[in-house]
């Protein structure tokens, strides 16, 4: 029998007996669990392979629902919070005690989203409980935005992955947190700066410092595929400077003429930002499996879901 299933009775039972369950949202797929419980939030690290100093995301079905686990709202939060929710925006905000610091990562803040797609707000709503989901994917490697993909990584590992289909946005949510009250940017994301700002004004962007990352999201190397790959202005001066056989692309709108290329991934004919980050990781996923020699991809326009997308090639393409 697949764990790929739709069933919500399922993965509440599972999710009950402290286990885990790979659920879909609108951004990439999260490898869920109660938050009160231990054992499923060690069952998170040790399946992802994820060192515990990285805290997890907390998704709830409702803003009332964060009076739980969220000691203080800032203003700028509570307008973010009525703009974007349900949507690929995450908030850093202090926590209350009750919040474990296996889920915090022992700091003193917890990051909280409300995620938007019908299932898994079904499914929140059902439970008695928060889930912490990270991405449902191997530490480091890249994000899974549809059931094989979370598949791919835990084969039987996992009880469960509740079908959602393909993630409509396919990047990770934006993080905010605030500092003094002030909103900064802590990873890029989905929801693009543009938004953000013209919703509350401008905001202080994050330097990455890797050493210490308040998001370790922010970590330069992440999102990575196994093949070795490149992020270039120009693509054709790159192809003819060096030597490369079986050259896989990963281009914005338009194809590139050259028969010796052994494959093309076009994130969006139309040259629709939103519609590449939609298709980047499905088509990173692709490339990583015909056993290229390289993937060279193309520098996006760097506005809008373009930056988002730059950032996590630029991270893709780190040594
Ligand atoms: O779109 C998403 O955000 C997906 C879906 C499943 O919701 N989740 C996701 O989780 O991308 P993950 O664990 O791969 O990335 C979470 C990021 C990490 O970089 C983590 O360090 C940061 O959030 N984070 C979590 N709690 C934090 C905190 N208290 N302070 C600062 N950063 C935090
Ligand atoms: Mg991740």
């Amino acid at each position: 029998m697949s764990i790929i299933s739709t069933d919500i009775k399922q993965a509440i039972k599972i999710l009950n007996q402290n286990d885990l369950v790979a659920i879909p949202t609108e951004t990439v797929y999260g490898l869920a669990g109660n938050i009160y419980s231990e054992s499923a939030i060690k069952k998170i690290f040790e399946l992802k392979q994820r060192p515990l100093y990285n805290p997890l995301i907390v998704h709830v079905a409702s803003i009332g629902q964060l009076d739980e686990i969220v000691e203080d709202f800032p203003e700028k939060a509570k307008i973010l919070a009525n703009t974007f929710w349900p949507g690929p925006l995450t908030m850093v905000l202090k926590k209350k005690s009750k919040v474990p610091d296996l889920v915090t990562g022992g700091k003193n803040t917890v990051a909280v989203r409300i995620p938007n797609h019908t299932i898994t707000l079904e499914l929140l709503q059902l439970l008695d409980f928060p889930l912490a989901a990270p991405s449902a994917n191997l530490f480091g490697m890249i994000s899974p935005t549809n059931a094989v993909h979370v598949l791919d990584s835990f084969q039987n590992n996992l009880p469960m992955i509740l079908d959602g289909g393909s993630c409509q946005n396919g990047i990770e949510s934006t993080i905010i947190g605030f500092e003094n009250n002030e909103p900064v940017l802590y990873r890029l994301g989905s929801l693009s700066i543009e938004e953000i700002e013209n919703t509350i004004g401008r905001i202080k962007i994050k330097n990455n410092k890797e050493k210490s990352p308040d998001a370790p999201g922010m970590l330069s190397k992440h999102y990575a595929p196994k093949t070795a790959t490149f992020l270039v202005e120009d693509v054709v001066s790159f192809i003819q400077k060096n030597n490369y056989k079986k050259i896989g692309l990963l281009l914005f709108s338009n194809v590139i003429e050259n028969k010796t290329i052994h494959h093309q991934e076009i994130l969006s004919k139309n040259g629709d930002l939103k519609e590449a980050a939609s298709h980047l990781y499905e088509a990173m996923h692709r490339l990583d499996k015909m056993d290229l020699d390289i993937i060279i991809a193309q520098e996006f326009p760097n506005y809008g879901l373009g930056k988002s997308i730059n950032d996590r090639l630029t991270r893709a393409s780190k040594k």
